[in-house]
C-alpha cells in the first residue's frame, strides 16, 4: 500500500511510525509533513487540495489518512472522492461536529446526548439573558475553530458577558466568534474517548487523558496539551459501555439520519460527572498528544484497520495489554510566541521508549527545534508507573537550549 498522510505535527509522525513497520506499507507521503517525516518516508509540498489529489493519483496512493481539523472542515474528503481515492476521514458536512460548536450543540440536543445547558446565539441581548439566569462559573465558546483556545471559562455573570461581547465583536476570535455558545460549567474529570468509525459501525480504542494546562498541577495556560496516557483505569468497563452506548451509538446513527455518515475518527471530549459521561466536544480526527500514546498500543496493521474503514467494512481491532505515556517537550516561549531555532541532540534512546518528532526542522542531517510542541517522548510499560518511569528517563536524554516539559504527565493514576 502506498499511503499519504496530511499534517505535520507529532500526530502524524506516529501514524507514521507505526505504518513504518507494517510489511504490507509500500511508500509514505507527507504533506506537509515535518524534518523528522522525511526518515520515514517522502515530503510532498502541495497546499491544494485539488493538485494534491492529482499528486495521489498519479503516484498510486492507496490510501490517504487526514491528521488535523483544517483540512477536513475544507472539504479535503469531498475533493479526493471525487477523484475516486480512498482518504480515511470525515466529509466537511460530518466534520462540522467539530467545526461548529453550535451545530455540535444542536446536533446533541436533537439526538438526547448529554451535555452541558446551553444557548448558541449571535444576539448579545438574547446572551446577556441568559446569563442572568445562570449561576456560578459560566463557559462561554466561540462557535468556529479556534485551535483550542476559543473557550472561556468564566468565574461570574459580568465576565461571561465580557467575554461573549468580545467574541461577536470579533475582537477575541474574528470570524469565529460571530455566533458564541454559553454553557453551564461541568465539574468532574474529563477523558478523550476515540472511536474509528466506518459510516455505520465502530470500533473503541484505549481511553486517554490529556493534560491541556502548561505547567504542573494544571496551573498555567491552555496548550494544545502538554502530555497523555493511555488507557486510563478511570475509564472503567462500565463507564465505556456507557459512553459507547449513550454517545458513539447514537452520534453514528443521528450523522446517517441527518445524511452526513460519519467515517474516520470520532474523538468524544467527555467530561464525568457523578460517573455520567457528558460531552463537552466532539473532535473529527485523533487527538495530539493522545494519538502519539494510543498508536503504540495497537496490534496488527493500522493501514489495513484505516483503509476498511474508509471503504465502510470495518474489521475488529486487536489492542496490547500494556500502557502508553507521552510527555511533550516544548520550546521555551510556548504556548506564547515562536522561539529562535534551537539544535537539538539527543543522547540515546533507552529500551521501552521512542521519540514523536513534532515542530522540528531538518538541516544537513540535524534536526533544530522549529516550532511550539518540538517532540513527544513516548514511554511503554506493563504498568502506568512504569511506563511513566521511562517516558521521563528519555526526556532527560533530549536536550535543545530553552526546552520546557511537565513533570506530572499521568499524575491523576500515579499517585
Ligand atoms: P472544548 O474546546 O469545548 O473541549 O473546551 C476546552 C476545555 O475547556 C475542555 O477540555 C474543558 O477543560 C473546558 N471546558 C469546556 N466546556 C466546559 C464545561 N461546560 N464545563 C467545564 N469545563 C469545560
Ligand atoms: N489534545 C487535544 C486535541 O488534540 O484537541
Amino acid at each position: 500500500m502506498n499511503i499519504l498522510i496530511i499534517g505535520n505535527g507529532g500526530r502524524e509522525y506516529s501514524i507514521g511510525l507505526k505504518l513504518k513497520k507494517e510489511k504490507i506499507v509500500n511508500k509514505m507521503y507527507f504533506a506537509p509533513g515535518n524534518g523528522a517525516t522525511i526518515n520515514l518516508g517522502e515530503n510532498i509540498e502541495i497546499n491544494d487540495y485539488e493538485k494534491l489529489a492529482k499528486f495521489a493519483v498519479d503516484n498510486n496512493v492507496d490510501l490517504t489518512i487526514v491528521g488535523p481539523e483544517m483540512p477536513l472542515g475544507k472539504g479535503i474528503v469531498d475533493i479526493f472522492k471525487k477523484h475516486n481515492l480512498i482518504i480515511f476521514g470525515p466529509s466537511k458536512d460530518a466534520a462540522r461536529l467539530e467545526t461548529s460548536k453550535s451545530y455540535m450543540k444542536d446536533f446533541l440536543q436533537k439526538y438526547g446526548i448529554k451535555t452541558a445547558k446551553y444557548l448558541s446565539s449571535s444576539n448579545y441581548d438574547e446572551i446577556s439573558k441568559f446569563i442572568d439566569k445562570m449561576d456560578g462559573k459560566i463557559v462561554v465558546k466561540a462557535d468556529g475553530l479556534c485551535a483550542g483556545k476559543g473557550v472561556i471559562i468564566a468565574n461570574n455573570k459580568d465576565e461571561a458577558k465580557k467575554a461573549a461581547k468580545e467574541m461577536l465583536d470579533g475582537k477575541s476570535f474574528g470570524d469565529a466568534g460571530e455566533k458564541v455558545v454559553v454553557e453551564e460549567f461541568l465539574d468532574g474529570f474529563e477523558l478523550s474517548f476515540f472511536a474509528i468509525c466506518d459510516g455505520k459501525n465502530f470500533v473503541s480504542l484505549p481511553v486517554a487523558q490529556d493534560h491541556k494546562k502548561l505547567l504542573d498541577k494544571d496551573e498555567g495556560p491552555n496548550t494544545g496539551g502538554m502530555g497523555a496516557y493511555a488507557p486510563t483505569p478511570l475509564a472503567t468497563k462500565e463507564l465505556i459501555s456507557k459512553i459507547e452506548n449513550e454517545v458513539v451509538k447514537p452520534t453514528l446513527s443521528g450523522m446517517q439520519k441527518e445524511g452526513s455518515s460519519f467515517c474516520g475518527v470520532l474523538f468524544v471530549g467527555i467530561m464525568v460527572v457523578d460517573n455520567k459521561p457528558y460531552v463537552l466536544e466532539f473532535n473529527v480526527r485523533f487527538g495530539d498528544p493522545e494519538c502519539e500514546v494510543i498508536m503504540p498500543l495497537i496490534d496488527g496493521n493500522l493501514s489495513e484497520i484505516l483503509y476498511e474503514a474508509a471503504v465502510g467494512r470495518l474489521k475488529p481491532i486487536s489492542l496490547k495489554n500494556q500502557f502508553a505515556v507521552g510527555v511533550v517537550v516544548a520550546s521555551q516561549n510556548y504556548p506564547y510566541k515562536s522561539s529562535p531555532e534551537k539544535l537539538i541532540k539527543i543522547e540515546e534512546i533507552p529500551e521501552n521508549s521512542h521519540i514523536c518528532y513534532a515542530g522540528v526542522s531538518s538541516k544537513n542531517r540535524e534536526l533544530y527545534a522549529d516550532g511550539g510542541r518540538v517532540l513527544v517522548c513516548v514511554g511503554k510499560g506493563d504498568t502506568i508507573k512504569q511506563a511513566t518511569k521511562n517516558a521521563y528517563e528519555l526526556c532527560k536524554k533530549v536536550k535543545f537550549d530553552g526546552m520546557q516539559y511537565r513533570s506530572d504527565i499521568a499524575y491523576q493514576v500515579n499517585k
